[in-house]
Order: structure tokens, then C-alpha cells, then sequence
């Protein structure tokens, strides 16, 4: 158990004094967590005022109110839709009402269970390149890893292979480098936003983004013109961009335009690898430091893989890692905080939110939540025993509902094939100090998870 191990995971600063509008502005900047308040760790709900009215909502009934019975009342915030815009679009992730609705109609499909056990094979030879650069760092001296760049190699490698069929018409260090510059600069809360500067006057990152994002969607739409090349109206579909090019929603034939699908490619890319290998980092973090936990995910695996890479098929067999994965979520939501707007007054844990008020949801909130977890702040994989039953609002990592996060099989399948493989081969302990929470669209391990790494025989 995690506390025979004596580990306290690193959590994130909490201000007990409420803040002015313009420290608000500034700690959003350097880390959104700083914005939620000790109260919202304690309280169904806490309200404030800035330039508007705003609730943070940190309650599992309120977040079946939001995220399903009364979804269309809590559609995405304009100042999120407009951070994103430029990258994605009103595409899936960003779009609302029936502009959403046929999207998400004609996306569905395309990560069903068997399309996403289909691309399996992508991923198992992932985690052994991955395996494979890790003997490499060895090798070369050192013995250490930073785990968050290896983890991304690893994802972005994936993605590559299933979104793109490989790399041939694409060069995956250029793109890989063009979403740390977008990351940078738009992926940061506008000071401009927090201190109600009106929407029109233009963002000093859009402007900074705005070429990275350029080379990102060329790229795409490249890759995209090249597949439509090689296989003109052949229908076959073996990768997600197959599925993509053939999707359509099934109640009215509707297709994706091509600006459509470049968007809708492009938030796949990123969002697909990004989350994932930040879920992976931290799983890793928190296992270097609770050696017991780390011995008994590396026994299940080397019992069930030896020495072969993880398959799909194999996932069931390891029920501890799965526990491990979302107990690492739990703690480290890769997306800590969503916004959304009120349209019609309703109540929300008997608080009435009126229309134009700002609603977060701090995921990350939540799962500290100290009316919701026991020792929330503790490492406890166990947690996650499938025989354990809790309010499935209670834990949020893919949100819930309608909106609930269309990649969620292929991350968990993706996740539990790179790290399963990866225990059953190395044992990994903390090098140098532990990372700290950082939070700008995702929730990064800051400045990375350095680890010592060892082959297990
Ligand atoms: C560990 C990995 C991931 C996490 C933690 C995650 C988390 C989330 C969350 C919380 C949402 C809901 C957002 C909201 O309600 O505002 C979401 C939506 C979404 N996710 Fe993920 N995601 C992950 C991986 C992926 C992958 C691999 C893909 C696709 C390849 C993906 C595609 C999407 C899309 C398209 C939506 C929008 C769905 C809609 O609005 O209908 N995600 N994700």
C-alpha cells in the first residue's frame, strides 16, 4: 500500500485569502490551479464575483445537473472557445448546439471498441521504441530519464501511426515544435480576459500563434491530400484518418468539409497525445516514489507479458495497472479545469447561478475533494477496486455525459499498453526533486519527472 511507502504526492498552492482581480489574473497565467480556492476542497459549491458572478462547482450531483440532465443550459465558455478557436475550430471539442451535435454524431463511431482494439498494434510497437530509447538512456550513461519527453515521443509516436498512417508526408519534430510554440502562447489564460478588456481587441498570443498554428493545419491538410491521393473513394479504413475521411453523421449523410476535418485532425493530434503522455508521466512519478505499489504493477505485468510487449488483449489480465492509471488520474487530471456559461437561471446545490454567470468545473477539485475521497491526498490505487462503488460524477478525468471525451478507450488502451510494458521491463526511482503541478490547458508535472531507470533482470 501506498502508505506503508510514507509518500505524500506533490498537490498544488492554495491561496486562504480571496484574491484581487488582478492576482487572479496573474496566478491564472502561471497556474490555473492557483485560481481554485481552499473552500472549493471543502464546499459543494464556492461564489465570487470578479468582473461577473462566478461558482466553482466541486459537487458529484451538480456535475450530473451540468455535464447531462441540463446540458444545454452550461455550453462551453467563450473566453476557453476563444483560447482554442484559432488551433481547433469550431470543431468537436469546441463547438456547441447542433453545430456539436452532427459532428459528435458522425465522430462516434469512428473510436468505437473495435476500431480502437484495430489500431492496438500501432501502440505495442510504440512502447517498444519506447522501451527501446529508455535501454538507449541507460546505455549512454546517466541511468536517468526525463519521463514527460519520453512520454510525449512515445504518444506522438502513436498518433503519427494512427492518425497520419506514419510519417512519410509528415515531419513530426517540425509539428512537434510548433504545438510547444502554441502551448506557449495561446494555450495561456488572456490577462486581457480576466481583466474584462472587450473580446474584439485582439490577444497578444493570437498574434504569436497564429504561426505556429499556420504550419500545424499545413502540415494536416497536407497529409490529408496525400491519403486522399493514394486511395481515391477506395472506403477502406484501417487508420483514424480513414475513419475521419469516411464519417458521417448517420442521420443526415452530413460530410466533413475540409477545413472541418483538418481542425478535427489537428485537436486529435494534440489533445490525443498531449493528455495521454502527461497521464502516463504522472503514473510514473507516483509509482518511483511508492516502491510497494511500483513492485506489485511490475509483478502483474511480467507475469502476464514476460518479456513481449503488451497487446490489446492482454489489458484485462492487469487489473492493477488499469487501477494504478486512474488513480494517477485522480490525482492528476491532465485537464484539472473546464468552463462553462449559464443561459437560464437554475440552481445548482441549492445556489441559484443566473444567466451570463461564468461556471468552472475544477476536476482537480473534485477529486481532492474532502466530502467525496478518504485521505485524498494519498497515493491508493486500490481505490479503484472495480468491487469499490462510488457516483460515477464523483470522478471526472473524460468529463461525462453527452460531451463525455470521445478518445477515452483509445487513451486508456494506449496508456495501459505503453506502461504495463514498460513495468514489466525497468524498475524507476525519483532522480533529483519531485516535478510540481503546473497548469495551463493541461495539468503538466513542472519541470518534468526525472527518474532513475533500471532493467528489471
Ligand atoms: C488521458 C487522455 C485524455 C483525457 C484526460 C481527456 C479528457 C477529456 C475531457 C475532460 C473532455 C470533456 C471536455 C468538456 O466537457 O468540456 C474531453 C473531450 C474530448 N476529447 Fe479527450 N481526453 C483524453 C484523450 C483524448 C484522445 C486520445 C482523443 C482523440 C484521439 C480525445 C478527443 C476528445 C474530443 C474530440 C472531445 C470533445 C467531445 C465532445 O465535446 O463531444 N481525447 N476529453
Amino acid at each position: 500500500m501506498a502508505m506503508a511507502d510514507n509518500f505524500i504526492p506533490v498537490g498544488a498552492p492554495v491561496h486562504r485569502r480571496v484574491m484581487s482581480r488582478l492576482e487572479t489574473a496573474l496566478a491564472a497565467r502561471r497556474n490555473v490551479l492557483e485560481i481554485i480556492p481552499a473552500l472549493a476542497y471543502r464546499q459543494p459549491i464556492v461564489s465570487g464575483e470578479m468582473l461577473m458572478r462566478w461558482h466553482m462547482l466541486a459537487d458529484p450531483a451538480g456535475y450530473r445537473r451540468v455535464m447531462s440532465d441540463n446540458l444545454a443550459n452550461y455550453p462551453k465558455s467563450e473566453i476557453m472557445r476563444r483560447m482554442l478557436r484559432p488551433a481547433i475550430g469550431d470543431s468537436l471539442f469546441n463547438a456547441d448546439g447542433a453545430e456539436w451535435r452532427w459532428q459528435r454524431r458522425a465522430v462516434t463511431p469512428v473510436f468505437t471498441h473495435r476500431n480502437v482494439v484495430a489500431l492496438a498494434p500501432a501502440m505495442t510497437a510504440t512502447a517498444e521504441r519506447a522501451s527501446a530509447r529508455l535501454i538507449d538512456a541507460i546505455m549512454t550513461g546517466g541511468r536517468q530519464a526525463e519521463m514527460v519527453g519520453e512520454m510525449l515521443t512515445a504518444t506522438f509516436d502513436v498518433i503519427c501511426d494512427v492518425a497520419l498512417s506514419g510519417r512519410e508526408h509528415f515531419d513530426a519534430n517540425a509539428f512537434g515544435a510548433a504545438i510547444t510554440r502554441y502551448f506557449q502562447t495561446a494555450g495561456r489564460a488572456s490577462l486581457l480576459d480576466f481583466l474584462g478588456v472587450p473580446q474584439w481587441f485582439p490577444r497578444p498570443g493570437e498574434f504569436l500563434a497564429g504561426a505556429s498554428v499556420r504550419t500545424m493545419h499545413d502540415m494536416v491538410a497536407n497529409a490529408i491530400e496525400a491519403r486522399r491521393r493514394e486511395q481515391p473513394g477506395t472506403g477502406a479504413a484501417d487508420d483514424l484518418l480513414d475513419h475521419m475521411l469516411a464519417a458521417e453523421d448517420p442521420e443526415t449523410g452530413h460530410r466533413m468539409s475540409a477545413d472541418e476535418l483538418v481542425f478535427n485532425m489537428q485537436f486529435f493530434i494534440v489533445a490525443g497525445h498531449e493528455t495521454t503522455a502527461l497521464a502516463l508521466a504522472w503514473a510514473l512519478y507516483l509509482l518511483a516514489n511508492s516502491p510497494a505499489d511500483q513492485k506489485k504493477a511490475h509483478e502483474e505485468a511480467r507475469t502476464r507479458l514476460g518479456s513481449r510487449a503488451a497487446t490489446a488483449a492482454d489489458l484485462d489480465a492487469m487489473p492493477f495497472i488499469t487501477q494504478v492509471l486512474e488513480e494517477s488520474m485522480r490525482l492528476y487530471p491532465p485537464v484539472g479545469l473546464l468552463a462553462r456559461t449559464v443561459v437560464a437561471e437554475d440552481e445548482l446545490c441549492g445556489r441559484t447561478v443566473k444567466p451570463g454567470d461564468i461556471l468552472f468545473l475544477p476536476i482537480w477539485a473534485l477529486h481532492r475533494h474532502e466530502m467525496w475521497w478518504e485521505r485524498p491526498e494519498l497515493f491508493e490505487p486500490a481505490r479503484f477496486d472495480p468491487a469499490i462503488r462510488r457516483d460515477k460524477y464523483q470522478y471526472l478525468p473524460f468529463g461525462a455525459g453527452p460531451r463525455v471525451c470521445v478518445g477515452a478507450n483509445f487513451a486508456m488502451m494506449q496508456a495501459g499498453i505503453i506502461l504495463s510494458t514498460l513495468l514489466a521491463r525497468f524498475r524507476f526511482t525519483p532522480a533529483g526533486p519531485g516535478p510540481r503541478p503546473i497548469m495551463s490547458m493541461t495539468v503538466r508535472p513542472d519541470p518534468g519527472v526525472l527518474l532513475q531507470v533500471e532493467k528489471t533482470e
